[in-house]
């Protein structure tokens, strides 16, 4: 690989695939799947007959609303804050209810995904005319610093669709902690985990048939083509997920098929691939309730109920901050 100076970044991801395509493995971060290709394909994902993940949790939001919404409620209110709300569709199911119980609250769904908050919000407006919403473009990281200033009433944090997965356990511990210490007494936080299960099941949910996994992974690169003024050939890539039972970690990798140079003109970086070299994309981590238990006591955070499916395929954890 030939490097020279790189221009300014002019943007996140400009400046995360320099870094990921000139270390060793290659890795980019899934958090650049979802531009406007990557939006489209992933909705088409969660309807896909291997992605269970979806159908699962609006199953036991739909099943449990009420017992979900009699924790929520607060007699003034509260903020209801969803951090990677994505087209919030199971997200509605409990807006609905809430809209049922006449609930006084607001709603800040928050993503990285310009394009998919546009959605949202558009179809809040039709859907919820009278619903307060404020949506916030931006990663994670971004919102856990001002999450603290959410102080004048309650606050729930909702963080659905097993997105936790995509953080590494030391990962997902570090983010659990900024969430505890931004909540206050009566705060709650609730999630939606994909629990550990047959192999060949969860391995399916990425290696979908119809091949749409396999096209919202290589929309990276096609997505650095558009954005970084790069020359991929997708077709000498391979996408190839895999998932291993003792650790419950789910990865997909894009694989070059053959020795290759690409040139990323907007980062002035010419990135060379041996024969079946790796970049490393995405992390779907798997748990179990001893795993969840021990990412909560790290975090400082308190167990205060669960919801599953019947098979215990999918979970829904309430925690609230531990000692308050
Ligand atoms: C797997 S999808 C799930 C969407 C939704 N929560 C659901 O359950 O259907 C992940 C969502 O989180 C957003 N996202 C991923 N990484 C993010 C990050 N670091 N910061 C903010 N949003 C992120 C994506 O744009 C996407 O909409």
């Amino acid at each position: 690989m030939n490097e020279t100076k790189p221009p300014e970044f002019k943007t996140q991801f400009a400046e995360d695939v320099f870094k990921g395509l000139t270390s060793y493995p290659k890795k980019i971060s899934s958090k650049f799947f979802y531009d406007e290709k990557g939006d489209e394909l992933f909705q088409k994902i969660m309807e896909l007959p291997e992605y269970y993940l979806t159908g699962k949790e609006y199953d036991i939001l739909l099943q449990h609303r009420e017992e979900i919404g009699d924790a929520f409620s607060s007699f003034n209110g509260f903020d209801l804050i969803e951090l990677g709300a994505g087209d919030g569709k199971k997200t509605k199911v409990l807006l609905r209810h809430f809209e049922e119980k006449s609930y006084d609250y607001k709603y800040l769904p928050v993503d990285i995904s310009k394009n998919v908050l546009e959605q949202l919000s558009d179809s809040l407006l039709q859907e919820f005319p009278a619903l307060d919403v404020e949506p916030q473009q931006g990663t994670y990281a971004n919102v856990l610093t001002r999450l603290a200033d959410y102080r004048d009433r309650k606050k729930v944090i909702l963080f659905l669709g097993s997105n936790i997965g995509n953080l590494t356990p030391e990962e997902a511990v570090a983010f659990l902690k900024k969430i505890s210490s931004a909540m206050h007494e009566k705060d709650l936080f609730f999630m939606g985990v994909d629990q550990k299960k047959e192999p060949q099941v969860i391995l399916d949910a990425y290696n979908d048939s119809a091949g749409v996994t396999e096209a919202f992974n290589k929309n990276l690169l096609t997505r650095m083509n558009r954005e970084l003024e790069a020359d991929f050939d997708p077709e000498t890539f391979i996408h190839w997920p895999l998932y291993n039972p003792e650790t419950g970690v789910a990865k997909s990798y894009l694989v070059s098929t053959k020795e290759q140079t690409v040139q990323i003109n907007a980062l002035n970086l010419e990135v060379h691939f041996h024969k079946w070299e790796t970049i490393h994309t995405e992390v779907s981590q798997k748990y179990d309730d001893t795993s969840i238990a021990w990412l909560a006591e790290e975090a400082g955070l308190e167990m205060a109920g669960s919801w599953a499916d019947k098979d215990n395929c999918y979970k829904n954890y309430l925690f609230k901050r531990t000692g308050l």
